[in-house]
C-alpha cells in the first residue's frame, strides 16, 4: 500500500471511495446536495464500533462512494480507533476501488494528535491490506487498491508528510517481513535470507556481510554450529549494517532468530502443524523488515541487523541430547533438548554483536511455545536486563498498537538451567519456559543493555488465516524512531 496526503474539504475530493464517520458523511451529503438520499439510505445503519457500510453516490459525483465507519461514540480510545480502522480495512480489501481517501480528521481519538492517528490508521491498514503473491494458477481476487490518500488539515501538512513517509517505510518493511515468513521453507533457507539481505544492502549507506559455515566454525561458535550441522543446507550469519547516523555513534543492534525450518532435530516435534515451523525465521524477517523500513525512511541513525540463519534437522550429523558444546562466549552448554535450538544460535549471535559496540541489543525470536500459552497472540513477550530499555520498547509498541508485555528474568529462575556436565543446560523443566529461555540468553548479554522479544504468539497466525503478521516490525521501527 502506498499512502499520500491531500488537503481540502472532504466534499471536494475526487475518489472512488471516501472513508469517513456517520456525522461527517451527513455534512458531505449536505454539501453535495444528496442529504435526503443519505438520510434515507442510512436509516438502518447503527453507528456501532467496528460496523462499516459502503453507499454509492448518485452518478456524476466526484466521490463515487461513501464508506461510513461506525464509531459508537464521539471520542474514541486508541484501541477503539484501531477497531474502526479494521472495519474500514475489511471493506477496502474486498471492494475493487482504485483509489480511496481516508478522512482522518473526522475521527476524534483521545490523546492522539494527527501524527499519532495517521500512524495508527496506516499501521492497521497495512496489516489488513497485505497480500502474499502465492504461486497459484488462479488468483482469488486481485486487489485493485494500491493507493490511499489521507485527507489532512492544510495547517498540519508538514507533520502529516512526515507521518506518511514513516507509514510508507513501515508498510514496505512489514510486507518484506511477511513475504519472507510466508515463502515456503524449500525456498526460504539461510542462503535465500542472505540473498535478500544483500539486495536490501544495495541501498545507500548500507553494507551486508555474510559469514558462512566454515567461518562460523572457525570463529568458535560451537552453539550455532551444533544446530546448523544437522542440515544439508548450510547456515549463515548475516549482518546488514546501516550507517544513517553520525560517524562513530554506537548502533542499535537487532538480532533475529532465523531457523528457516524447525523440525526439533533429534528431539523431533510431533507432526501436527509442523509446516508452521517455516515461520521459525520470523524474528530474522522482522529485523530485516525493520532495517528495510529504516533504510527507506533514511533515518539518521546507525542500525545493525544480525540474522542467525540455520535449519534444525535430524540427521546423522545432528546434535544428540547430552552433547556438550562450547559457545563463542567460552561458556559450555549441555544440549538436553535439540528442539531448544533458537537460544543456541542466538547466544552466539549476541556474543558476536559485541564487535559492533552497540548501545543496545534487541533479539527477536519465535522462541517458545510457552509464550503463546502465557500471552496468546495479543502481546509479544518482553524480557530485559535494563528497565529503561524495557519501558521504551513497551511504549513504542503501545504507540503503534503492536504490544509487548514484560515478564521477569529474576535470578531465581536461573537455577533451572543447572547442568552437571557444562556451565548450563539448554532447557529447564516444564515451568516458566519462556522466562527460562530468556534467562539462558541473558547469560550472553551481561555487558550491554539487552532486550529479548519472544514473538512465538504474535509473528504468525495458524489455521485458516495462516500467514506471517509482520509483527513486531511496527514496535521495532517505532522504537528506532523514538531514538532520533
Ligand atoms: N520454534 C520453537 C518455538 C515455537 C513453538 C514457536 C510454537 C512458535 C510456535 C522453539 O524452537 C521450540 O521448539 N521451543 C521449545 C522449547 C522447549 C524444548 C524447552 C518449545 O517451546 O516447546
Ligand atoms: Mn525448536
Ligand atoms: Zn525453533
Amino acid at each position: 500500500m502506498k499512502y499520500s496526503s491531500i488537503t481540502g474539504r472532504p466534499a471536494s475530493v475526487t475518489t472512488d471511495c471516501l472513508v469517513t464517520t456517520l456525522k461527517a458523511a451527513h455534512d458531505v451529503g449536505k454539501q453535495l446536495g444528496v442529504d435526503d438520499y443519505l438520510r434515507d439510505a442510512l436509516r438502518d445503519f447503527t453507528d456501532k464500533l467496528g460496523k462499516a457500510v459502503v453507499l454509492p453516490l448518485p452518478a456524476r459525483k466526484r466521490i463515487r462512494r461513501l464508506m461510513i465507519i461506525g464509531t459508537g461514540k464521539p471520542q474514541l480510545g486508541s484501541a477503539d480507533f484501531k477497531k474502526a480502522m479494521q472495519g474500514a480495512a475489511g471493506l477496502l480489501r474486498s471492494a475493487n476501488f482504485r483509489t480511496a481517501v481516508l478522512h482522518l480528521d473526522a475521527f476524534d481519538v483521545a490523546e492522539a494528535d494527527s501524527h499519532h492517528r495517521t500512524r495508527l490508521a496506516t499501521t492497521v491498514l497495512s496489516a489488513a491490506l497485505y497480500r502474499f503473491d502465492a504461486p497459484k494458477q488462479a488468483e482469488e481476487s486481485p486487489s485493485t487498491l494500491n493507493r490511499i490518500a489521507l485527507l489532512v488539515d492544510g495547517r498540519s501538512r508538514a507533520s502529516a508528510t512526515r507521518a506518511i513517509r514513516y507509514a510508507n517505510a513501515l508498510d514496505a518493511g512489514m510486507a518484506f517481513t511477511r513475504d519472507l515468513g510466508n515463502t515456503p521453507p524449500n525456498v526460504c533457507n539461510p542462503t535465500y535470507l542472505a540473498r535478500q539481505a544483500r539486495t536490501l544492502a544495495r541501498a545507500e549507506r548500507t553494507r551486508c556481510r555474510v559469514i558462512d559455515e566454515k567461518a562460523i566454525d572457525e570463529l568458535g561458535m560451537g552453539a550455532f554450529m551444533s544446530v546448523t550441522r544437522g542440515s544439508d543446507t548450510p547456515g549463515k550469519l548475516i549482518v546488514v549494517d546501516y550507517r544513517g547516523g553520525k560517524r562513530g555513534e554506537p548502533p542499535i543492534a537487532l538480532i533475529g532468530k532465523g531457523i528457516t525450518f524447525d523440525t526439533g532435530g533429534i528431539s523431533l516435534k510431533p507432526g501436527a502443524a509442523m509446516d508452521e515451523m517455516k515461520f521459525d525465521m520470523c524474528g530474522a524477517a522482522a529485523v530485516l523488515g525493520c532495517a528495510k523500513a529504516v533504510i527507506e525512511a533514511r533515518l539518521p541513525i546507525n542500525l545493525v541487523a544480525i540474522v542467525a540463519a540455520a535449519e534444525n534437522m535430524p540427521s546423522g550429523k545432528a546434535s544428540r541430547p547430552g552433547d556438550v558444546v562450547k559457545s563463542l562466549s567460552g561458556q559450555t552448554i549441555e544440549i538436553l533438548n535439540t528442539d531448544a535450538e533458537g537460544r543456541l544460535v542466538l547466544c552466539d549471535a549476541i556474543t558476536y554483536a559485541a564487535r559492533y559496540q552497540p548501545k543496545v541489543v534487541i533479539d527477536v525470536a519465535t522462541l517458545t511455545g510457552a509464550c503463546i500459552i502465557a500471552l496468546g497472540s495479543h502481546a509479544s513477550g518482553l524480557f530485559s536486563n535494563d528497565d529503561g530499555l524495557a519501558t521504551d520498547l513497551t511504549a513504542a509498541g503501545e504507540y503503534v498498537g503492536d504490544r509487548a508485555w514484560r515478564l521477569p528474568i529474576w535470578d531465581d529462575y536461573q537455577s533451572a538451567l543447572k547442568s552437571n556436565f557444562a556451565d548450563m543446560a539448554n532447557v529447564g523443566g516444564r515451568e516458566a519456559g519462556s522466562i527460562v529461555a530468556a534467562c539462558f540468553l541473558s547469560r550472553f548479554a551481561k555487558q550491554v543493555p539487552w532486550a529479548h522479544l519472544d514473538i512465538a504468539g504474535t509473528a504468525f497466525t495458524g489455521g485458516a488465516a495462516k500467514g506471517a503478521s509482520g509483527r513486531p516490525v511496527p514496535l521495532l521501527f517505532q522504537y528506532v524512531l523514538n531514538q532520533i
